[in-house]
């Protein structure tokens, strides 16, 4: 069995989530407290602050437990997560929480970039607040949000016991396709809103039901990947633990393996200007275009094996 302590060995970088979508007779039910919610096995994705353009999120990572039912006209997505006070109100100073899922505009094309999509690549949200507002959301990139009127997004939360649930639907023309969606909370009590939120990497709603475990173990080596970022000038642009220089020349990359796919994190890597994140100082106008100032990067496969290895792990 010279094979066995070899596979041990390879790190178990990600479990992929899948949500599963379960059928319900007529609609799914509009009250996050209703048992046909409470009673369906919930899972829990996790939440990361966003940190790629400031300001950065000072809270920690989160999670939010997930369900998710398909009636005969509606998709709904029931969020529970802790907090310890509701704050409902919104006023000068004063933040209500907030809750959004996020959808590709284009479920057949690219994965638009986990922060509000990229040029080219749109996305949707619906969006609740506490203080009563549930609407459509559409945008392009960071800061380029507008309210669809008239979206059709319908959201109820009610706070108990140190716990919001929120159902959050809309009508929907049934999918036998997988879909993906991503998650965002906002502490009011924390002042958070916009950019200061929580978020979750793109997870899969598999409108069959059925789920698989996926683990995509890596062939890099995290130590070695940690050494290179340094060697090769990472580390003199981006903040990540173990980077004293804590530079933000470049995004924050705290979070990159908890936020971002493998695929998007190989790409910044071999094209930064593909998708450029609209951090200040970050890229220039061209000709209409963004160039980014992250050189691409210059190496052997195995060193971009390694530093991917690397980026997969923050987490
Ligand atoms: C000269 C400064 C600089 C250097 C050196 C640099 N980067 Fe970057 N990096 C940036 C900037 C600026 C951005 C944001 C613009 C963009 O999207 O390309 C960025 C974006 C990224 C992203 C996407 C982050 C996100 O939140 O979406 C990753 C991942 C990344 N860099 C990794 C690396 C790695 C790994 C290296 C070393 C091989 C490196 N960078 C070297 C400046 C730099």
């Amino acid at each position: 069995m010279r094979w066995l302590p070899f596979a041990l060995l390879l790190p178990l970088v990600s479990v992929a989530a899948e949500i599963p979508v379960k059928r319900v007779e007529g609609e799914p039910a509009a009250d996050p407290h209703s048992p046909a919610w409470l009673a369906q096995p919930a899972v829990a994705v996790p939440l990361y602050p966003q940190a790629s353009v400031p300001p950065a999120t000072k809270a920690s990572r989160a999670s939010v437990k997930v369900r998710a039912q398909r009636g005969a006209a509606t998709l709904a997505l029931h969020l529970e997560w802790a907090d310890r006070k509701p704050a409902t109100e919104r006023g000068i100073g004063a933040f209500a929480d907030a809750a959004a899922v996020q959808w590709p505009q284009r479920p057949e094309a690219e994965l638009p970039y986990i922060g509000m999509g990229h040029r080219g690549a749109p996305v949707s949200l619906w969006f609740w607040r506490a203080d009563g507002t549930a609407e459509l959301l559409a945008a392009e990139g960071f800061g380029t949000l507008t309210v669809q009127p008239d979206g059709g997004v319908q959201a109820r939360g009610e706070w108990k016991n140190g716990v919001w649930r929120v159902v959050l639907s809309r009508a929907a023309a049934p999918s036998q396709e997988s879909l993906s969606v991503a998650f965002a909370i906002w502490n009011g009590e924390g002042a958070e809103r916009d950019g200061l939120k929580r978020l979750s990497a793109w997870q899969t709603l598999r409108p069959d039901g059925k789920v698989s475990l996926r683990s995509t173990a890596t062939s890099g080596n995290v130590a070695l990947g940690k050494r290179l970022m340094r060697e090769k000038g990472c580390a003199v642009c981006h903040n990540y633990p173990g980077n004293p220089a804590r530079p933000a020349i470049g995004p924050d990359l705290s979070y990159a393996g908890g936020l971002h796919a493998p695929a998007y994190l190989a790409e910044s890597l071999r094209e930064p200007s593909k998708v450029v994140v609209p951090c200040r100082g970050c890229f220039a106008e061209q000709d209409g275009r963004r160039v980014s100032f992250m050189p691409p990067f210059e190496g052997s496969d195995t060193e971009r094996e390694d530093i991917l290895a690397f980026l997969k792990s923050l987490r």
